[in-house]
């Protein structure tokens, strides 16, 4: 068909993106951001902005499952989030423990594994055994990993894993000169994805924002970065799909020559 043949776009409601199916990004990292700005922009106060979000993963992680993603990894809580008021962590550490209660039916309905990835011991005991359940009860599924970021810090990563690889060439169980990329990502808090999504392809940031966070700079060196301007509770699945469209518009050249 020929544009002309088109029929005019009167409708102020913008088309679906067309997404094609065949290049959907294996990997795909969310920095969820907003969540305390859409409260206040309602008066609200910043918690309540938490707990919609937690309603917003539901919907962009099983949206992830229909499209073909095998790995999903959302930032949820960072190593600097531990700095802001003791009520706001309390309350996002009994969401979060809510959260892997009340989504397990849906990770198994979808086949999602969960995994999780930070400085888990420092994590109050009852939320790591939860999640430690969560994991375990979904361990077996294959249909995507559900990376959960929490008390991550991507510098913490880093230096816990030369941690480990010092201390095993001290020991003497890895010699230094087989210390190489592959013995590093080994040792990262994921270790080997089983799925072979250890790159992440695309990270979106919600709320605007245009900065990492301290996420992920092993994994994400050659993401491509989208920035959404909704606020991470009003974040729709027409929005992830725009984010996607936006991704395959893009020519990934990982340093080779541009090919237009
Ligand atoms: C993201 O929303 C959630 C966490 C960081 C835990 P924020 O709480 O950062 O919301 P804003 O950025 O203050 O609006
Ligand atoms: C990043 O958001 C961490 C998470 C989304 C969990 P922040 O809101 O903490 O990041 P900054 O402080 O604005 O960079
Ligand atoms: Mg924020």
């Amino acid at each position: 068909m020929t544009r002309a043949a088109e029929p005019a776009l009167t409708s102020a409601v913008a088309a679906e993106p067309v997404i094609d199916p065949a290049r959907i990004p294996r990997h795909v990292a969310i920095i969820m951001d907003g969540n305390g700005r859409w409260a206040k922009s309602r008066g609200w106060i910043r918690t309540r902005g938490h707990e919609r979000g937690a309603e917003t993963v539901r919907a962009i992680t099983t949206e992830s499952v229909r499209l073909g993603v095998k790995r999903l990894t959302l930032y949820a809580f960072s190593s600097e989030n531990w700095s802001r008021p003791a009520h706001e962590v309390e309350v996002l550490m009994r969401l979060l423990e809510r959260f892997l209660r009340q989504e397990l039916p849906v990770l198994q309905e979808n086949g999602v594994r969960l995994q999780a990835i930070g400085q888990l011991a420092r994590l109050p005991e009852r939320v790591r055994r939860t999640l430690d359940g969560t994991i375990a009860a979904t361990a077996a599924n294959t249909r995507m990993v559900l990376s959960l970021a929490i008390s991550y810090g991507g510098r913490d990563e880093l230096v816990d894993a030369a941690r480990a690889i010092a201390r095993e060439v001290a020991a003497g169980t890895l010699a230094a000169d087989d210390v190489d990329a592959d013995a590093f990502q080994d040792r990262l808090y994921a270790g080997r994805c089983p799925f072979g999504a250890d790159q992440v392809d695309l990270v979106i940031r919600t709320a605007g924002e245009l900065r990492m966070s301290n996420f992920l700079p092993w994994q994400a060196i050659y993401a491509e970065f989208v920035s959404a301007a909704a606020f991470w509770p009003e974040f729709t699945v027409a929005d992830y799909h725009a984010c996607l469209a936006d991704y395959q518009r893009r020519e990934r050249r990982f340093g080779g020559v541009c090919a237009r």
